[in-house]
């Protein structure tokens, strides 16, 4: 079975383009609606910066909108920044909670394309109806729901847009032996480096690890799109395809998870998180201790604002102070893991410390 029926299945029903990346995706999308320079388009800064770098690259302005306390872009930042030069509005359903359906709706009323970033939502039952959005994309790299550290799609739902970013497509390359070759060591080469230092220091220095950020990112370089926007290829889609296999098992393990971490903090998240958010504010001192010492693996997403520290916010053009609650945010936020490698002894362990903290 190919990629594309797979996705079909998860209820992607547009045409379906796949990519080295999530970032390709969002590129040959953005780059088939053919903006003029300096065109606005609307994104939560509470993000990753391959998220934006494709505007950056094609010289589109990024607005920042705030987020709410669910993490989601916020319908009332998105109405007092609003102006009709926004002519593209990205909505990400962070960590796989649901994105606002009214804020669709609202954007679509006003003219805009929206385009749904579900790289966090694969799996994710509530995530925004695949119909209302004029496309969506997925990423299958680092940390993803479903990830063999690379891979993207794009799912488009219009005839005519489709149309215009299969021209796009078509221009497009396959990612190079070389690329594929690296992309498919790295399952293998990250155990061990963890495991021995000298092997970290060794692949760090001759830059083996792929962390999914590049330097040129964190920067804004603009580099030539032939360097870094590719398709999939057959070998990679191959082996993403294979990842494939345990997909539900984790999907059923991540609900399960969600679930027990709702008794611990109090919370009613639904479905298949592939984090689960909680606040260091809403935490008392031992019960911080508990969760940093339970042995959970508590990942960094996105503890800067605009993920990962060190992006030049400036080239981004993101001002501080314009989006406060999102910095609030990735300032407190700690997320806890769902995935396959999660131990449920291990959280009910917590869960007893939290009782007796
Ligand atoms: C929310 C979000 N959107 C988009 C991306 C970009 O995906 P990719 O790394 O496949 O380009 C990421 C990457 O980490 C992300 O976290």
């Amino acid at each position: 079975m190919k990629l594309e029926a797979r996705l079909k299945e998860l209820g992607y029903s547009g045409e379906i383009f796949t990519t080295l990346n999530g970032r390709s995706s969002l590129y040959i999308f953005l780059k088939s609606l053919n903006l003029h320079k300096g065109t606005k388009v609307a994104i939560s800064p509470f993000t990753c910066v391959a998220a934006i770098y494709p505007l950056i690259c094609l010289g589109l302005t990024p607005v920042y909108i705030d987020i709410d306390d669910d993490f989601q872009i916020s319908l009332k930042d998105l109405k007092k920044k609003w102006n009709d030069d926004i002519a593209v509005c990205i909505i990400q359903s962070t960590f796989g909670i649901r994105s606002n359906a009214e804020l669709i709706s609202w954007v679509k009323s006003r003219g805009s394309v929206v385009i749904a970033d579900d790289a966090h939502s694969l799996g994710a039952e509530f995530s925004v109806s695949h119909k209302d959005v004029d496309a969506i994309y997925l990423s299958f790299g680092v940390e993803k729901s479903l990830s063999s550290k690379i891979g993207g799609a794009l799912v488009v739902n219009s005839l005519d847009l489709a149309r215009k970013v299969r021209d796009q497509y078509d221009k497009i390359h396959n990612p190079s032996w070389s690329t594929v070759l690296y992309h498919l060591v790295q399952p293998l080469i990250f155990p061990l480096a963890r495991r021995f230092s000298f092997l970290w220091s060794f692949f760090k220095k001759y830059s083996l690890l792929y962390s999914g950020v590049n330097s040129f990112e964190l920067e804004g370089l603009v580099i030539d799109e032939k360097l870094w926007v590719r398709k999939l290829g057959y070998v990679l889609e191959s082996y993403l395809l294979f990842m494939f296999k345990n997909f539900e098992m984790v999907t059923k393990k991540r609900e399960k998870v969600v679930v027990e971490y709702n008794h611990i903090f109090g919370k009613n998240y639904n479905g298949a998180l592939i984090k689960y958010p909680v606040l260091k504010s809403e935490l008392s001192h031992s019960q911080l201790k508990a969760i940093y010492s339970s042995g959970l693996y508590i990942s960094n997403w996105y503890d800067s604002l605009i993920y990962p520290s060190g992006v030049n916010l400036v080239i981004y053009g993101y001002e501080v102070g314009s989006c406060p609650n999102a910095e609030k945010l990735s300032k407190e936020i700690i997320n806890l893991p769902t995935g396959n490698g999660v131990d449920l002894k291990t959280i009910h362990r917590l869960s007893d410390m939290f009782h007796t903290s």
